[in-house]
């Protein structure tokens, strides 16, 4: 070991003192601004600021990677430990802090007029976002499906990366990703069936004492004419359909198959159970993290959407260099790529609190953290 190196641990060695900008590498990351015009002997001011936005993104999109990474290998595991779910939340929670920071950064690069961006558009080539790997193996690390990615060619998405990115993509797309990792961690909720308890026989029945006293109070109402009645009561008939989808795996099931769901049935009974009775001790952190998605879906989709708007500013309905159409493509990505919608759509299956079977004394027990000896 020489004078000016010392042990860092378990077999590394590392040099006793850092300064600042060699720790951060600033020489070559101050390095890696290198505007096309400059090359191209044309003025373009904003071009920096292209640069240096894009580059700050990517540096975002490789901390999200780090954070997701270690909570798909919490996933991955047979059983996921209950006691680092505190962890998992914690990160994802983090993801959705960036998030809204990506989101305000589109104020920053908005500052550029779309003649400022003409100034140097045409040296930026065939270059686009299209082609950012990272926010394409961040939209797989969720789960977001081939078949529901909008294409604007005959071409697979990953069909216009380098072989080697490729391979990345294609892998992540076989292995765990937060959707179906979440889906099987829901898969093994215990609690849903417990002695006589059956959550979702109580449930059924929960919701139809108020469907039925709701139908009560629109046939009773002397507020409204025998037509609105006929409607509000064909609109109770609609929400009882909704609720029907979940009761019964069958319908749930029909609905998987044509595209409407995508959540397993026992995954969304599990969820809808976590959302009712997530007052109990022990649901806490799984509500926490169901909510979690949520908003890392809603904070992708807000991006997505101030991205399209910034997208119609700057250029209208010019084409990409990417080679799509443009907003219209981005524009319907923002509904399209959603990965988490039926954590959304179980709101509309809640009842209120009032309305909730009574859980017998035996499950609420195991549901509150208690010492025994
Ligand atoms: C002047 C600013 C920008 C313009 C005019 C612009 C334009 C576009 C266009 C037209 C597309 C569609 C693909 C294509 O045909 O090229 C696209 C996609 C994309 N852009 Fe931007 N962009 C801008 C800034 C940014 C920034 C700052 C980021 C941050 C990383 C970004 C990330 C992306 C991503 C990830 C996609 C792919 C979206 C998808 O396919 O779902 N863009 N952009």
């Amino acid at each position: 070991m020489s004078s000016t190196e010392k042990k860092a641990g378990p077999g590394g060695s590392l040099p006793e003192t850092v300064s600042y900008s060699e720790y951060l590498r600033l020489d070559d990351l101050l390095g890696a601004q290198q505007p096309r015009c400059e090359a191209a002997g044309v003025p373009a001011h904003d071009e920096m600021l292209f640069i240096i936005v894009h580059q700050a993104y990517e540096l975002w999109f490789k901390q999200v990677h780090h954070e997701l990474d270690s909570v798909l290998a919490a996933f991955s595991r047979e059983q996921v430990d209950e006691a680092g779910l505190g962890t998992v939340v914690h990160r994802l929670d983090r993801v959705i802090e960036i998030q809204q920071l990506l989101v305000q950064q589109i104020r920053v690069l908005e500052t550029m007029t779309p003649l400022d961006f003409l100034d140097f558009r045409n040296l930026l080539s065939t270059a686009s976002g299209f082609q950012s790997w990272q926010f394409r193996l961040l939209e797989n690390k969720l789960g977001l499906p081939e078949e529901q990615r909008l294409r604007y060619s005959e071409r697979r998405y990953s069909s216009y990366f380098p072989e080697a990115i490729r391979g990345k993509l294609e892998s992540s797309e076989r292995n765990t990703t937060l959707f179906s990792g979440v889906q099987a961690w829901l898969e093994r909720t215990p609690f849903l069936e417990l002695g006589d308890f059956r959550f979702l026989d109580a449930y059924a029945a929960a919701a139809e004492r108020m469907l039925e006293a709701d139908r009560e109070t629109v046939r009773r109402s002397t507020l409204i004419s025998d037509e609105e009645r006929q409607v509000r009561l064909k609109m109770i008939d609609g929400t009882a359909a909704n609720f029907e989808s979940v009761i019964h795996a069958d319908r749930h099931e029909a609905l998987v198959k044509e595209g409407r769901r995508c959540l397993s049935h026992k995954a969304t009974i599990a969820a809808l159970f976590i959302n009712l009775y997530r007052d109990e001790p022990i649901l806490q952190m799984p509500f926490n993290l169901l909510q979690a998605l949520v908003e890392i879906d809603e904070g992708l989709a807000h991006w997505r959407s101030r991205h399209t708007q910034m997208v119609l500013r700057m250029l209208g309905r010019k084409i990409g260099t990417g080679g799509s159409s443009g907003f219209e493509y981005l524009r319907d990505t923002v509904d399209r790529h959603r990965v988490f919608m039926d954590f959304f759509d179980l709101a509309t299956c809640l009842i209120p609190r009032s309305e909730l079977p009574e859980l017998p004394e035996g499950v609420r027990e195991q549901l509150r953290f208690h010492f025994s000896d």
